[in-house]
């Protein structure tokens, strides 16, 4: 394709582009590869000290295939997106056990590694290996729609298919870390989704998006569909200045996390309690209520207050009671922590208000 798009966006980014970031300047598939996967849906500012705090607790890949799965749960509590941490075991372990140790160079081999798609395969072929290999993430797909003029919600098949092989002819053969990174900080820090800054734009005059006044329109948003709510009551038994934890289920949302347990829909909650955990149940109070959105359900969860005496009988082994001032390191979900917080910081007291929580 005769287009000097790829110049424009390297020579951009030896003035404008992101040179310090802590993923940057190493070739250490590990450490490029636990950047990208921590940057999927997430914003660089919240990813760093996520990363850092990740690094100096699995310095090495070997680490991470080692550590048992709820320290990795722990240190990602809050980033979201759980999958994402589990996956990062299974791969850390894949690359064990079949790769000796050794984290493969062939981007179509990268890509066969739990959670890794093509485009992270393909960053991670390029920043360490200097692999020709495009990359297609949300910011490149922003850019290049824009761009290009691209119609069409770029999430569908087709058009992502029509992207890919936009950005396979775009793919310079020489600096394709340095233009993979100008596509990413283009997209992040000039070619943004609401307010583009096109006159700090190194394509304002070849972009089809800006010519035809479309930037607002260009790329097409998803087709929405109504997203559904679901509620949930969730209990929060106390003992004294202690709380009963349940590790939830390996699949299914915060699967391996820490939680509160969830009261079955029609149950009560006193005798519900007192069969499940082996205990008696003196008091039973509702406590603040809140509304956490996932990427396609909302979930309005009710917390009940118990305070409960636990009994002599066993209870379940993922079940346990955890001084609330332990829950500070606990692999919890944001809005469970927030529900702890509350009650820590209201010293076990219910009240009534409603905390409506965005991601
Ligand atoms: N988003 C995805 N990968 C990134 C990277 N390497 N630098 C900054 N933002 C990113």
């Amino acid at each position: 394709m005769a287009t000097d798009f790829p110049d424009r966006l390297i020579r951009w980014h030896k003035r404008h582009g992101r040179h310090d970031l802590p993923w940057q300047n190493t070739r250490d598939p590990y450490r490029v590869w636990l950047s990208e996967i921590m940057l999927q849906q997430t914003q660089v500012a919240t990813v760093i000290p996520y990363y850092l705090r990740f690094l100096e607790r699995f310095p090495q890949l070997a680490d991470l295939a080692t550590a048992p799965v709820a320290d990795i749960m722990a240190l990602w509590s809050g980033l979201g997106y759980y999958a994402r941490a589990r996956n990062l075991h299974a791969a850390a372990r894949t690359v064990m056990a079949k790769h000796n140790g050794i984290f493969p160079r062939d981007p179509a081999v990268i890509a066969q590694l739990p959670g890794i798609g093509r485009s992270t395969a393909n960053s991670i072929a390029t920043f360490c290996f200097g692999a020709v290999a495009p990359i297609l993430d949300g910011n490149v797909k922003r850019v290049l729609c824009r761009a290009f003029g691209i119609e069409g919600f770029p999430g569908s098949s087709l058009v992502e298919k029509q992207l890919w092989t936009l950005a396979t002819e775009l793919m310079p053969a020489r600096h394709g870390a340095t233009y993979n990174q100008a596509q990413m900080d283009l997209g992040a820090l000039v070619c943004t989704r609401t307010k583009p800054r096109c006159e700090a734009c190194p394509l304002n005059d070849i972009c089809v998006a800006r010519a035809t006044g479309r930037t607002a329109e260009l790329p097409q948003a998803k087709p929405r569909r109504a997203i559904p709510l679901r509620q949930a009551t969730l209990l929060v038994l106390l003992n004294g200045n202690r709380v009963l934890l349940e590790t939830r289920p390996p699949v299914g949302i915060w699967g391996g996390l820490l939680s509160l347990p969830e009261l079955p829909e029609g149950a009560d909650a006193q005798e519900w309690a007192e069969r499940q955990f082996a205990c008696r149940v003196s008091a039973v109070s509702p406590a603040p209520t809140l509304v956490h959105v996932f990427s396609h359900f909302k979930l309005h969860i009710a917390p009940l207050l118990l305070q409960a005496t636990p009994g002599h009988a066993v209870m379940e082994p993922e079940c346990q009671w955890l001084y609330l001032a332990e829950t500070g390191n606990a692999a919890l979900p944001a809005p469970i922590r927030r529900i702890l917080d509350g009650i820590q910081a209201s010293g076990g007291k219910d009240d009534s208000g409603t905390i409506i929580k965005q991601p």
